[in-house]
């Protein structure tokens, strides 16, 4: 069976889950659920990231412990990503003992393989990215992401020696060209490569909110050489080395593009130091901006996802962020733009086409949906839709893989206008037209499905169907024909109800 393994990135926890955070989840979702689809071994990881200054800093600003700070916010993420219907097979919180085991386990042999010494750390630090910056990189000597000052540290730190693996990265990556999608990412993280290689600091020592070093306990993990060593910690990394020998490597990280050189540069540098192969891809998505600017809580511009949840139902904001955003490219929410998708695609297309073949069945074929036929004009279209909706899946393009879905919607909805079929006396005719429609509205929620998890099993059920659309296997290559015919279809409440601005 083929395996497809994906993690998200793990949230910090200083903050309640938002917009941006949703929405490399749901990518990742979707994806995910299009591999079950395929009948594919699917493992889904995601988690929060408990450690580190920013994590002790919130946690002091409440009078907390940082655990029980924690404690306090990583259910909020769990609880967010059960109503917008993840399917994650685990959920990590790197304050978790399987995972502190396994950095330790994975700081030891970066250490027994000489590649991390004791040196003193002197420059800026910036305690929202978790993140050292050279003088040159700041900008009017603050954070170039967060704008806010940075603070000078100077300590005895140790650290890995990342300059040394500029070679074996760059050949690494000119042996796995496809690695990185999309392609300009590749391009970026070659370019930065090649600029030279810094080492970069693996511990703190002022710090105790962390996991201490196995050979130097007066010392933590630095939050990113923690929270990298999440996605093997997780699948059994010092822990359960079988179970770890079966997921590893991963077929993507998914990643936001603010996150991509410690991904793409110090992970798998730390992963060829210790011995293990770095994972076959990263998917790195843009930014969701509100007024041009990144959302987050240090701009303070952030959208609670569940509150738009109640307004667009969660398929409504799944599609919204799935259809409307090239992945890879930056996309600008707006509750124009929500609203506008949800009309149009959701309202128009998609509801108005169950609707209206379930208007018409009921009217016309006495409320039994009719067999397809074999040789619909529908059918090549259905074929088409089908191969390019998978393939578009398959290279992490929701966008395009919902277009190649909503063709099939625009051709059936078409089909049915240039029939009429509500005009038709019943008899065969209008069972012909009726029967392929049901069709290409059953393989249309199969499409739609790792989008719209919820109104599509509604539909199905609704046209007659029974079982759970998850559990399907599916073969792209023989969709068409295989409505059953004489179920009983339903119209139900509209499953889009309009919305005005
Ligand atoms: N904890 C680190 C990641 C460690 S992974 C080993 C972190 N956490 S975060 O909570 O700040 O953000 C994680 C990710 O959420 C970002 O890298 C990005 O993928 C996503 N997003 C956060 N804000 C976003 C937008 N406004 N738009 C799109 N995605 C964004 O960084």
């Amino acid at each position: 069976m083929t395996k497809f393994s994906a993690t998200t990135p793990i949230y910090y926890v200083n903050a309640k889950p938002h917009l941006g955070h949703a929405y490399t989840t749901i990518v990742a979702d979707a994806v995910s659920r299009w591999h079950r689809l395929l009948g594919d071994d699917v493992h889904l990881l995601t988690g929060t990231d408990e450690h580190g200054l920013k994590i002790q800093q919130a946690a002091d600003a409440q009078g907390v412990s940082p655990q029980a700070f924690a404690d306090s916010i990583a259910p909020l993420f769990q609880q967010a990503w059960q109503r917008l219907n993840i399917t994650h097979d685990d959920f990590i919180r790197t304050t978790e003992k399987r995972h502190a085991v396994g950095v330790q386990k994975l700081l030891q042999a970066c250490y027994d393989a000489g590649d991390i010494e004791s040196d003193v750390y002197k420059g800026q630090y910036c305690v929202a990215c978790e993140a050292y910056f050279t003088d040159d990189e700041l900008v009017e000597g603050k954070c170039p992401i967060h704008r806010t000052p940075t603070t000078f540290v100077e300590e005895e730190n140790y650290f890995f020696r990342l300059s040394r693996f500029e070679d074996r990265l760059l050949q690494w990556y000119a042996d796995h060209p496809q690695a990185i999608t999309p392609g300009f990412r590749m391009n970026e993280v070659i370019g930065f490569i090649k600029t030279g290689l810094h080492d970069f600091s693996i511990s703190r020592k002022t710090l105790t909110w962390g996991i201490p070093l196995p050979w130097d306990s007066s010392h933590v993990a630095y939050v990113w050489f923690d929270a990298l060593a999440n996605y093997i910690t997780a699948l059994g990394y010092g822990t359960d080395d079988a179970a770890f020998a079966q997921r590893w490597p991963v077929d993507y990280h998914f990643i936001g593009k603010d996150i991509i050189r410690f991904h793409c540069v110090y992970w798998p540098a730390m992963l060829m130091s210790a011995g293990i192969e770095p994972p076959k891809g990263w998917a790195v998505g843009g930014w969701l901006l509100t007024d041009g600017e990144k959302m987050s809580k240090t701009a303070g511009n952030v959208v609670d996802p569940l509150d738009l949840i109640d307004v667009f139902g969660v398929d409504g904001f799944r599609y919204y962020v799935l259809a409307d955003t090239t992945y890879g490219n930056d996309g600008d929410f707006t509750l124009e733009g929500i609203t506008k998708r949800f009309n149009s695609d959701l309202a128009n297309n998609l509801g108005n086409l169950a609707a209206r073949i379930a208007t018409v069945v009921e009217k016309k074929c006495g409320g039994l949906g009719p067999k397809p036929s074999a040789n619909s004009p529908l059918t090549e279209i259905a074929a088409t839709a089908v191969r390019e909706t998978s393939a578009a899946w398959m290279a992490v393009q929701p966008s395009k893989a919902l277009e190649a879905t909503w063709q099939l919607i625009g051709a059936t909805n078409s089909h049915l206008e240039n029939h009429e079929p509500w005009k038709m006396e019943p008899g065969e005719a209008v069972e012909t037209v009726m029967g392929d429609a049901l069709e290409a509205l059953r393989i249309v929620t199969i499409l739609a499905n790792p989008a719209l998890p919820t109104t599509t099993q509604e539909i199905w059920k609704r046209i007659g169907l029974s079982g759970d659309i998850s559990d399907l296997r599916i073969d792209t290559d023989t969709m068409w024909g295989q409505y059953p015919g004489g179920c009983a279809v339903v119209k139900g409440e509209p499953l889009f109800p309009r919305k005005t601005l």
